[in-house]
């Protein structure tokens, strides 16, 4: 059966939505407890607003970017997504193969199948692997060797999950997600300290990201490090509640890194101006989660290979209409703090996205 041709994003959550079970959904979609990191995400990209240039020759713009060296059609990655084979079976094999074919990088997660060496044989692009430490120096170090001999362009380290969230949605159902329930003591995720980093930093030959940076004062430890990349997230609003907006942390950190590091950010990302308002904030890169598993459920392959064109065809036209032709030609003078238009939750990116009733 040929794939759906979808023209619009909303029209791939929607078909995601179909295709997947309720517990699946709301695994994907929810947050902590109330949610309020989730719809703060939305709320500090929806409370920025573009500041458009004019009279610019933009018959050529170039949305590419890059991060550690590697090319990117767009400047996103696919961000690593626990669990990913319950959306698509392929997982991160999937994943890795989209992501090659359209341009962009994949970051692998550990939680996910398949494993370290058959996520990097799925395609030669280059790729990061993401791990949850849930074992004691020796294991971690089994794994970064596999990862370095694989081939990873980097080794990315989340640092904000030292204890699984509440997330009532699965609570409430008595869903123990499959990320986990794998298998690894997650006492060590708890033990997570500074000497670890600093230890795989001495110890391996391979960029190290920290994902889930939120302060200047952890920003300023992970660069006395030598950490390469700065991922600043809170985990798509899945730990703690009550934090910030991903897009409100980001200048500051900007700052803190004073070019010294790269800089990815997550958190509600979902539509080209989105993409723009973050490199115009000094990102480096922009993180996509739930965006990719929404494709992946809506279609595997084809169909995140086809949101990601859909996204480049929405950055192209902001960047237009901002009148830049590249991102080295966008700052923070490009954006101003505004009122958002609608509620910010995890799907208001797409005001036309009807679950229930019409489609668009
Ligand atoms: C989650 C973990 C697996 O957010 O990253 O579900």
């Amino acid at each position: 059966m040929a794939e759906p041709a979808f023209r619009t994003i909303h029209q791939i959550v929607r078909a995601a939505k179909l295709r997947l079970d309720r517990t699946y959904w709301d695994y994907l979609v929810g947050g902590t407890e109330t949610e309020t990191t989730l719809r703060r995400n939305r709320l500090a990209i929806d409370s920025t607003a573009l500041v458009p240039s004019v009279l610019n020759d933009v018959s050529n713009v170039d949305p590419s970017g890059s991060l550690l060296g590697a090319p990117l059609t767009i400047p996103c990655l696919l961000a690593p997504i626990g669990s990913l084979q319950v959306f698509e079976a392929g997982g991160g094999a999937t994943a890795a193969r989209a992501a090659a074919e359209y341009g962009v990088m994949s970051i692998a997660s550990s939680v996910c199948t398949p494993d370290v060496e058959e996520i990097a044989a799925a395609s030669d692009a280059p790729k990061i692997y993401q791990l949850y430490v849930r074992g004691d120096e020796k294991w971690v170090d089994d794994i970064i060797e596999r990862v370095v001999a694989s081939g990873y362009k980097g080794f990315c380290l989340t640092v904000d999950t030292a204890v699984v969230s509440r997330r009532e949605r699965d609570i409430a159902k008595a869903v123990i997600p499959t990320s986990q329930a794998t298998p690894g003591d997650f006492s060590y995720q708890a033990k997570l300290n500074w000497s670890d980093v600093e230890r795989i930093k001495s110890k391996f030959d391979i960029p190290v990201i920290l994902k889930g940076i939120n302060t200047p004062a952890d920003t300023a430890r992970a660069l006395d490090l030598g950490v390469e990349v700065i991922y600043v997230s809170n985990h798509g609003g899945r730990q703690l509640d009550q934090g910030r907006g991903a897009l409100d942390v980001l200048p500051e950190i900007v700052q803190a890194v004073d070019g010294r590091a790269e800089i990815v950010v997550d958190g509600g990302f979902y539509r080209g101006t989105d993409i723009v308002k973050a490199m115009a904030l000094g990102a480096n890169a922009v993180g996509l989660g739930r965006l990719e598993a929404w494709a992946m459920a809506a279609g595997g392959q084809p169909v995140l290979v086809q949101c990601l064109r859909i996204l480049e065809s929405e950055i192209r036209s902001a960047m237009a209409l901002c009148g830049v032709r590249s991102f080295a030609e966008i700052d923070s003078r490009f954006v101003t703090h505004a009122s958002p238009v609608y509620e910010p939750s995890v799907t208001s990116a797409f005001p036309l996205l009807d679950l229930d009733g019409d489609v668009y």
